[in-house]
């Protein structure tokens, strides 16, 4: 099947993820239907948000057309039946399986069958959530990092019943977009970058739990090490330039002592319960002042202009370097 790509997608759900979205697709030439059934108080700043993320890309050169003339290629609507017209839905509410599934099925019942529905779940597998679907061959994960406007991460993911060639037809799709997709060709949940990510996060608080290391100093560590090359190449290209028989001898030892922890770790689990959300309400595993959480949030957006800049320029170097094996 052809992908019928009319270049009108509908979002559903405009909190962090979905207005961060909504300003990558607008700034890459996409109309966007964007759909808000519930309107809480993050869904009733989104207009501000994107506006505000579309005068950044305009003001840091990611795009040339200014905020005004993009905005006009968005409509916001609390009604399902407004994505009618679209060729492509992502969902983009809740981490959870009830609400996911309710949104799925109110999509369904507006959109015709050739329609993709997608989801931007972090971590649920799609063939599961593949089987809540009347037409399940339609749905795709496709999830994005924060800000999407500025990260060239995707990932598309294909369910057990997802067909490859539609896969192959959003990877390419995505390209458009400015991304540097990746395409998960069999389901597994968190997929690729949040199976990595979160051996991580088990390892830092291994780390902090056992008394090895505090909180900052994980952080720096992370920042300082991988945080200096992963911008640049992935694992496998960073052990070739660094030498992979030394990797290969430190695995047989380490390997054994990493953590296979199964629960949940107990110092995010205490903070969780205690409704700490981070910079969202200044408790986290740092604290802040509505201040401090303010300009963290606003440096994190430069940085991240800053280093889409510098890799955007790398891509450029690195793509003209010959190199063979598991390349694409
Ligand atoms: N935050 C991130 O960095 C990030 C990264 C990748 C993927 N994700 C995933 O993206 C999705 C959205 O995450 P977020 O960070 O934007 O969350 P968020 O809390 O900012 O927004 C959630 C949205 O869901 C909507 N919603 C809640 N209940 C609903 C219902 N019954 N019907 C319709 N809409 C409803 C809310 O109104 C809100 O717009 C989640 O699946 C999350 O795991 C998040």
């Amino acid at each position: 099947m052809k992908l019928k790509n009319n270049h009108t997608i509908g979002i559903v759900g405009l909190g962090l993820m979905g207005s961060s979205i909504a300003a990558a697709l607008l700034i890459n030439g996409q109309k966007v239907i964007a759909v808000a059934p519930i309107v809480s108080k993050i869904d009733k700043s989104a207009p501000d948000r994107i506006r505000h993320s579309l005068e950044e890309c305009y003001s840091e050169g990611i795009t040339t057309k200014r905020p005004d003339e993009l905005l006009e290629n968005i409509t916001y609507t609390s009604d399902y039946i407004g994505l009618k017209n679209c060729w492509l839905v992502m969902e983009c509410v809740f981490e959870n399986l009830a609400i996911k599934q309710e949104v799925f099925k109110k999509i369904e019942a507006c959109v015709s069958d050739e329609v993709i529905i997608t989801s931007n779940t972090s971590a649920m597998p799609i063939s599961m959530l593949q089987n809540h679907f009347r037409v399940p061959e339609r749905f795709f994960g496709m999830h994005w990092a924060e800000p999407s406007y500025t990260s060239p991460f995707l990932e598309i993911v294909c369910g057990e019943k997802s067909p490859i060639t539609i896969g192959e037809q959003l990877h390419a799709i995505a390209k458009e977009w400015g991304k540097e997709p990746t395409l998960v060709r069999k389901d597994i949940r968190g997929f690729i970058t949040n199976r990595i990510m979160y051996a991580m996060y088990r390892e830092a608080f291994h780390l902090v739990e056992n008394g090895y290391a505090t909180v900052a100093d994980v952080d720096r560590a992370c920042k300082n090490d991988g945080g200096h090359w992963m911008a640049f190449c992935g694992l496998f290209r960073y052990m070739d330039l660094t030498g992979l028989k030394a990797y290969h001898a430190v695995m047989k030892d380490l390997f054994p002592e990493l953590s296979n922890q199964k629960t949940v770790p107990k110092l995010i689990d205490d903070i969780a319960k205690a409704d700490g959300n981070g910079i969202f309400n200044g408790k986290g595993f740092y604290e802040y002042t509505p201040e401090e959480a303010k300009k963290w949030e606003e440096t994190f957006e430069k940085f991240s202009f800053d280093i889409h800049r510098l890799t955007s320029n790398y891509n450029k170097t690195v793509a003209n370097i010959s190199s063979k094996k598991f390349t694409e």
